[in-house]
């Protein structure tokens, strides 16, 4: 469904019902569930293991619908991990990977995990006494950077995100003891890329690489960072796991997170002040970037659904806090924008929410579902005492 189509039937109703407060964060359960069974679709053709990568949107209402779709939950701490195997009860596997892993807290996510993919040769080497029962692997760089901004590239230089692969080749050439109890390797290396093509570049590459200590391991996880919105693109990571699991007989998991949730999130903001500033009218929304956080971190502009390019009026929409750079852009509308007035901001469904924080006292966003025959559902408010009560 187009963002166009999707507004018009599901969003538009939303944005004149007075029984929701805003600022709103809406998640739609359908968008979420229609990824969910493209992933379902790819696993049956494929033999592939879903996971959802808890990071993106760790909202529990959400987390127990994905749960029924999906093999398990990839996790990179300690509550995530808690989290996780809360709503996934005993069904799921949980897989961990993080750079940050406190000794202290290893014994714990052990027990409760399945597979953990160790981030160094030095954590894996401190932390092996605790494993216990866990399928070991270890994340690996495959120094292969399909992403321009560094910030987003786990194969940056210096990469802090896995054994870079070079140092792995020369780790099986001279220290082979190293691999004692390894059955797997994580390769995550993109982000938001929308071509499969580019797993089975990175792919390719490691086998190249380490040749036959790839094809005697038990499992590789090729991480997240890819979009998709249909089969065809799905089609390509079938492909690649097709062939792997003929050639190995591996276990492949692929844990996406925003190709799962970011379509489905919505900001629902309501103008609160209008006024000209140098010559632009200004549009105060009663939402901040502090709800987006994304937008102000990398200087991104988010899709207003209303926005109409050649409109006739243009607005900065603004955010109510104290912050002079608490913008999110200029746009133009169709129509004269009046207080009162409802802006959805589409797209934010990923790394928004989880990040989103109460500076300046602004109060967040009250969480709502839409449900698949477009009813609201009150999710969650937050009110004063959270505020009060969080430092
Ligand atoms: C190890 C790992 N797996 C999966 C993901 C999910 O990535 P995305 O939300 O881009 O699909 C991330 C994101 O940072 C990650 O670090």
């Amino acid at each position: 469904m187009s963002l166009s189509q999707q507004f018009n039937d599901h969003l538009l109703p939303l944005s004149g019902d007075s029984s929701l407060s805003t600022p709103a964060f809406v998640y739609d359960e359908s968008a979420v569930i229609n990824k969910l069974e493209l992933l379902v679709k790819a696993k049956e053709q494929s033999g592939c293991h879903i996971l959802y990568s808890v990071k993106a949107l760790s909202f529990s209402a959400l987390l127990d619908i994905i749960s029924d779709y999906v093999d398990g939950f990839s996790v990179s701490s300690l509550f995530e991990c808690n989290l996780a195997r809360e709503m996934l009860g005993e069904k799921g596997s949980i897989h961990v990977t993080s750079p940050g892993l406190r000794d202290e807290d290893i014994p714990h996510i052990a027990k409760i995990s399945n597979y953990m993919s160790f981030n160094s040769q030095s954590q894996w080497q401190r932390c092996k006494k605790f494993v216990g029962d866990l399928n070991c692997g270890l994340r690996v760089n495959p120094e292969l950077s399909f992403v321009e901004d560094d910030r987003f590239n786990p194969c940056r230089g210096y990469s802090k995100l896995g054994i870079p692969l070079s140092q792995l080749a020369y780790l099986r050439e001279q220290h082979s003891e190293t691999f004692a109890g390894i059955n797997g390797i994580h390769i995550h290396n993109n982000c938001e890329s929308e071509n499969f093509q580019e797993l089975g570049e990175t792919i390719n590459k490691v086998k190249d690489v380490m040749g036959d200590f790839v094809s005697r391991l038990k499992w590789i996880n090729v991480g997240g960072g890819y979009l998709f919105s249909d089969m065809a693109q799905l089609d390509m990571l079938c492909s690649i796991v097709t062939e792997l699991k003929q050639q190995n007989g591996q276990d492949v998991f692929f844990e996406p997170g925003k190709g799962i949730v970011n379509s489905a999130g919505y900001l629902i903001a309501t103008v609160i002040d209008l006024f000209d500033s140098g010559g632009k009218t200004v549009a105060v929304l009663d939402t901040t970037v502090n709800h987006l956080p994304e937008v102000f971190e990398y200087q991104y502009k988010p899709v207003v659904m209303q926005e109409c390019r050649n409109g006739e009026y243009e607005y900065q929409l603004v955010g109510a806090s104290c912050l002079s750079g608490d913008l999110f852009g200029d746009y133009c509308f169709a129509d004269e924008l009046q207080p009162g007035n409802r802006i959805i901001f589409a797209n934010v469904g990923a790394y928004m929410l989880v990040k989103a924080n109460m500076f300046n006292g602004i109060n967040l966003p009250t969480i709502y579902s839409l449900d698949s025959s477009n009813k609201l559902h009150l999710q969650k408010e937050y009110d004063y005492a959270q505020y009060r009560n969080k430092w």
